[in-house]
């Protein structure tokens, strides 16, 4: 499989109009050719005031033309990130066909109907967790995250509608570059990049391996 994608390459003629229809086409491939486990796994970079970096690996909910969606905790170590320090790296990591793809942009939250409308899709016992951990913070002990979920599964059972914590939502990632790079042989990859232009189109440049 990686060398099938090593020998195809990527060529400028090859690419979509925009960044996020390249996206699309590579993402179907890594999850209906390439049968990648969770291909929609990418690691979320954020950085502090202070300009300090952390990464993580979040999954990606949606995408489309407007961005990037993932879900996460409000309070969390990256949602505080993001609220002094908007700019943020996601990068998909699809090793077995020798390919990465890197989004950089800023983040925005989505808006209350939108998170609502996702977090109703989730299992119930995944809505319960949201509620359960105060994510990123320190604690004393597992008990302390058990005894919480076991009280809320008391408080709503299995079909009982949970109700959207405040403290958790989504962010959606308006790119301003999305690079696609494809490993070649000899360390002679591929990488282009979009890049986002001031009229709303995009620029394609390559970048040396
Ligand atoms: C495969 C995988 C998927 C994950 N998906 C999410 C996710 O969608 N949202 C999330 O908040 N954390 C997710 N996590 C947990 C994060 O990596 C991280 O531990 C958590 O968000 C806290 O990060 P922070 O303290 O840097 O904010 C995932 C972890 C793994 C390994």
């Amino acid at each position: 499989m990686r060398e099938q994608y090593r020998a195809e390459g990527l060529a400028e003629t090859d690419l979509a109009a925009t960044p996020v229809a390249q996206f699309a086409r590579w993402f179907t491939q890594a999850a209906t050719e390439a049968h990648l486990f969770e291909p929609n796994a990418m690691v979320v970079s954020t950085a502090d005031a202070q300009g300090r970096p952390s990464s993580r690996t979040v999954l990606l909910k949606q995408f489309d033309e407007q961005g990037f969606v993932f879900f996460t905790n409000y309070d969390s170590r990256k949602a505080r990130d993001l609220a002094q320090n908007p700019y943020i790296s996601l990068l998909f990591p699809w090793h077995p066909m020798a390919r990465q793809v890197i989004v950089t942009g800023v983040a925005c939250r989505t808006g209350r109907d939108e998170t609502a409308a996702y977090f109703r899709t989730r299992p119930h016992g995944s809505q319960l967790g949201a509620w359960a951990s105060a994510q990123s913070s320190v604690i004393e002990t597992r008990e302390q995250v058990d005894t919480a979920y076991a009280d809320l599964a008391a408080r709503y059972p299995e079909g009982e509608q949970v109700p959207v914590p405040p403290h958790w939502g989504g962010f959606r990632v308006a790119p301003e570059t999305v690079e696609f790079w494809q490993g070649r042989e000899n360390r002679l990859h591929d990488r282009l990049r979009y890049v986002a232009e001031p009229d709303g189109g995009w620029r394609v440049e390559r970048l040396s391996p």
